[in-house]
């Protein structure tokens, strides 16, 4: 039989999408220093403008990741020997046709399960899928990972993917709850295969989050724009400025967004206003990069053996497979 409607799941709405928004905005902008987390980049233009960076020549990352995926793919699947793949965060999905393949060469490719917060790409990406690999059941699932580990479909035996180094973006105490968490909503035989960028010279990785183009201003500044719509705010993106910098300490890119001027920008939709200093910088993301013992001290720590190890060439990106321990 042919599937030709993907099933779908949804663990979330609109309407608690807004509400953690609204905590979190309150929450972040009430702090001292203010910070925003990096989850509301991801409205349409957002995920545009972050397809535009994924094709930037100085954002490396993705192109590192594609290509260790590409030599790999068969051996990835062969040593997962999963029949089911779930991808925490699948967006636009372009990286997973290769895991597909590589699923479908060993012959048992079952199902995929998409899991992401926009619907909207779910849809988009299991329309063209599923005209690719026929037979193969598609059921997304609309869901927060970091809420939702708990009620995802457990059918088949699992690869479960979280691609692109968004594990990054997790500082270290939730990163390690997170993957204690993803290790008890593993079985027996389950495999998680981690996408981890790596510490490099700190100058490409600063180029990496401050092209030339500008492109990942504009990125950084659209959560100003995503508060103004979806919180009814007034605040004039174009009077932050976008910072990039290297922690050499904490081993992260942090990117924030340095107010031009004194402001202040009001969000009727919280009833707040929020004054900015002159200067003052405020906290949009932490991107953390790794080394391959902290990965495996991490993997370890949450109950995860890791088995296989894979880069790119020069050894930008990494990709790890573990399982249980
Ligand atoms: C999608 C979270 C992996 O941290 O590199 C790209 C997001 N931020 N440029 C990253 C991002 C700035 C990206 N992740």
């Amino acid at each position: 039989m042919r599937s030709t409607v993907p099933r779908l799941s949804r663990y979330l709405t609109d309407a608690d999408l807004m509400a953690s928004l609204a905590s979190d905005v309150r929450h972040g902008l009430s702090q001292m220093p203010k910070a925003l987390p990096p989850k509301y980049f991801y409205d349409a233009r957002g995920s545009e403008l972050f397809e535009r960076i994924t094709r930037l020549p100085e954002y490396y990352p993705t192109r590192a990741e594609h290509a260790i995926l590409t030599a790999y793919a068969d051996d990835i699947a062969r040593r997962a020997g999963a029949d089911t793949l779930l991808e925490l965060g699948s967006g636009s999905s372009t990286k997973t046709r290769l895991l597909l393949d590589g699923m479908r060469a060993t012959g048992r490719l079952h199902g995929y399960v998409p899991v992401d917060v926009s619907e909207s790409a779910l849809r988009g990406a299991l329309e063209a899928l599923l005209r690719d690999y026929p037979g193969v059941r598609m059921h997304g699932v609309v869901a927060d990972f970091e809420r939702h580990l708990h009620l995802l479909p457990t059918e088949g035996s699992r690869l479960v993917a979280f691609l692109g180094g968004t594990i990054g973006n997790f500082p270290p105490e939730p990163r390690a709850r997170f993957l204690a968490a993803l290790r008890a909503n593993l079985h027996d035989g389950d495999r998680l295969l981690l996408g981890t960028d790596l510490v490099k010279d700190p100058h490409r990785l600063v180029l990496a989050y401050d092209d030339s183009a500008r492109v990942t201003a504009d990125f950084n500044r659209n959560v100003l724009r995503v508060i103004n719509q979806s919180l009814d705010g007034d605040f004039m993106p174009e009077a932050f400025e976008h910072v990039a910098i290297w922690d050499p300490h904490q081993e992260w890119i942090e990117m924030r967004l340095r107010s031009a001027t004194d402001q202040s920008a009001r969000i009727n939709g919280l009833d707040l206003v929020v004054d900015f200093a002159a200067g003052e910088e405020m906290r949009t993301e932490i991107s953390a990069k790794f080394r391959p013992d902290g990965v495996e001290k991490e993997l370890a720590a949450a109950g995860l053996t890791l088995e296989a190890w894979w880069t790119d060439p020069p050894g930008d990106f990494a990709l790890s497979l573990s399982r249980p321990a």
